[in-house]
């Protein structure tokens, strides 16, 4: 699933992120890259634990926690901290896969990768290209949203950063583990949260007995023997 969750990030905040992350120091990002994916990227990142990154990882953390769209779509059991990264002057980060395992730096925990996130700090009209171009069976997503929005994608799938040629790209990024492992069956279990969330909320809009029929008919083809 390739999920937009909109205003995840106040105006204010991102506001307030923007500032930090203009006095911030930046690295070379491919510190944080794997062997294979050092080779395509090509971007700054806010060094690892810095006071910067933590104070915006922890705004982060924070608005996901009260963030029923994202609750709801991601399960998430662990959240690896958020990393920053920036392009500009034609940097890009070539297709690749992340890493399905990573470990929480300078702690002993790991967390195993079942979705990405980009949250986007700056909007569509302050640079040119950078768009996240995700890579399914029904072809190339390209995904740019608005300051404060993220796209959330299962870390399965190829990915890349298009070249930023115009201004720059500042977002976050990180991953999540899911208590559900499997992409399909979250997939069933958000679709059927938002079937009961559309009924409780006392709509009654055809669509909603299709998403349900669907659900039914996705399960009995996981579970039928024929
Ligand atoms: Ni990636």
């Amino acid at each position: 699933m390739l999920l937009p969750i909109p205003d995840v990030l106040t105006a204010d905040q991102v506001l307030r992120a923007r500032q930090i992350l203009d006095e911030a120091e930046w690295v070379d990002g491919r510190v944080t890259a794997g062997h294979q994916s050092s080779r395509a990227k090509d971007n700054m990142q806010l060094s690892e634990g810095s006071p910067a990154a933590r104070e915006l990882g922890g705004m982060i953390l924070a608005a996901l926690e009260q963030n029923a769209l994202f609750i709801s779509a991601a399960l998430p059991a662990r959240v690896f901290p958020p990393l920053f990264n920036r392009y500009q002057g034609g940097q890009a980060f070539g297709t690749h896969v992340d890493n399905a395992i990573r470990q929480v730096t300078g702690t002993p925990h790991r967390i195993r990768t079942d979705l990405s996130a980009t949250l986007f700090y700056t909007g569509p009209d302050e640079y040119e290209g950078g768009e996240l171009v995700v890579e399914d069976t029904y072809g190339t997503h390209n995904v740019k949203l608005p300051a404060g929005h993220l796209i959330l994608y299962p870390s399965t799938s190829l990915h890349h950063v298009r070249p930023v040629t115009r201004g720059a790209r500042i977002a976050s990024f990180f991953w999540i583990q899911s208590m559900i492992r499997d992409d399909g069956e979250r997939t069933l279990l958000f679709d059927l949260d938002v079937a009961i969330q559309r009924i409780n909320g006392g709509g009654n809009d055809p669509s909603t007995a299709v998403q349900l029929t669907g659900i039914y008919h996705n399960l009995l083809r996981r579970w039928a023997d024929v």
